[in-house]
């Protein structure tokens, strides 16, 4: 049950309000939609749209008195100030960043539901004891700069903020100075540590997302409480040939880097397969140098995107990978690296039991399930109780720009979160 002596904030949400800063943000890199009146976005991480999108938002909450400041990962914070402001926050967002060829909810919707909960809370005249701090998180697509969630992991201090630093773009820029560009361009925010390598932990973390599946909307269900999101593994392979002319080179003396990267691919398929239809196998992306039709091809780069909730799988298949590239080759030379390791995540039991009590408490119908789709979330496990709350998406369709979710539903979901967040800053 909701919190009885306070003021319920759930009731300040404003569905338009929510569903207006949706609408005006996705315009920031829209892309053509397929229906009519419906778009998408294309907004790179550290790209002038992202940087855009970013004032947007710290235009909004500064508009309502909250306090903006960023790390040196570029994070971005706004904070409700406390009772007690020497106590840990309740942290709560998404990120910005969307797919090149992505929708307008995927990320955003978790950093303005938050941004709305938190509103609402201050209408409703509710001061928490404990802070409450926005985030939107730095790259956690990672669809410019592989892998993702680098911002989530360097705060986390899963991984060294200095890791990606030599990662290029599809242009060839530098992670690194990609990011250098970006804090010049906000060097007028206030700078914050770095999570809890610099600073100190967050008492909880709360992250609201689209489902990107289709398990509510089949089931006419409002909200899921997530319990957990499944492993995934990035793995970035070159394969290296030598160019030749296509006219007089014979096939038998030629190293194709493309014919051979077909071989590989084909022999990852064989290894990936599932009866249980539960691994996820992806090449999403795949450059071919010189790319010209009558030379041979001397390098072709593609990505490998595996997931599995089964930890034993994902560790077996995945350390199988190069094994099987290595001997599908006929002639050519490879390189394999791996990018991401996210290992399967599984949520804190008291978060998902708020989250449900906050549904209960609102008459919502929710159920639990897992995240198929990997979030800056899951790297927060390790150092404070986290959970998820999920909106359902239509059709389950996500990174594609006919992605939707219903100005109800997204209104929901902000509900969920100011009456959880209310709960969890009052501890
Ligand atoms: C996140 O965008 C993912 O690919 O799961
Ligand atoms: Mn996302
Ligand atoms: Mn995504």
């Amino acid at each position: 049950m909701p919190d009885t002596h306070a003021p319920h904030p759930a009731a300040a949400v404003s569905e338009s309000r929510l569903w207006d800063r949706l609408m005006e943000m996705a315009r920031i890199g829209a892309i053509p939609g397929a229906r009519e009146g419906e778009w998408g976005v294309n907004r790179p991480c550290l790209s002038p749209e992202d940087r855009q999108a970013r004032r947007l938002l710290i235009g909004w909450a500064e508009a309502i008195g909250l306090a903006v400041s960023i790390d040196r990962l570029g994070n971005l914070f706004l904070r409700h100030e406390g009772s007690d402001p020497t106590l840990a926050p309740v942290l709560t967002g998404s990120h910005m960043d969307s797919q090149p060829k992505g929708g307008r909810f995927d990320g955003i919707y978790g950093v303005i539901a938050a941004l709305e909960a938190v509103q609402a809370l201050r209408e409703a005249g509710l001061s928490t004891r404990r802070p409450i701090e926005i985030v939107a998180w730095t790259n956690e697509e990672g669809g410019r700069f592989a892998p993702g969630c680098m911002g989530s992991m360097a705060y986390s201090g899963f991984a060294p903020p200095d890791t990606w630093d030599d990662i290029r773009d599809s242009a060839g820029i530098r992670w690194a100075d990609a990011l250098a560009q970006h804090l010049a361009e906000e060097a007028d925010l206030p700078r914050r540590p770095l999570g809890v390598v610099e600073g100190v932990a967050p008492f909880a973390y709360l992250e609201a997302h689209i489902e990107q599946g289709p398990v509510l909307e089949r089931q006419g269900i409002e909200i899921g409480a997530v319990t957990g999101i499944q492993g995934s593994r990035w793995f970035s392979v070159e394969i290296l040939g030598r160019s030749d002319h296509a006219g007089t080179c014979p096939l038998s003396l030629r190293q194709d880097a493309l014919q051979d990267a077909i071989r590989a691919i084909t022999a990852l398929n064989a290894l990936m397969q599932d009866p249980t239809d539960v691994l996820r196998f992806t090449v999403g992306r795949m450059e071919v140098f010189p790319n010209a039709s009558n030379s041979v091809a001397d390098l072709v780069r593609f990505s490998i995107d595996f997931r599995h909730p089964d930890d034993r799988v994902l560790q077996a298949r995945g350390n199988a990978i190069e094994g099987v590239i290595q001997a599908a080759l006929k002639s050519c030379d490879y390189r394999l690296e791996e990018r991401f390791h996210a290992r399967p995540a599984t949520f804190d039991a008291g978060i998902i039991a708020t989250i449900e009590g906050a549904a209960t408490a609102l008459g919502l119908s929710h159920m639990r399930l897992p995240s198929g789709a990997f979030h800056d979330a899951q790297f927060l496990v390790p150092i404070c109780p986290t959970g998820m709350i999920f909106i359902p998406c239509r059709g389950g369709i996500s990174h594609n720009p006919a992605e939707y979710a219903e100005p109800a539903h997204c209104a929901n979901g902000a509900r969920v979160l100011a009456q959880a967040l209310a709960e969890l800053a009052a501890r």
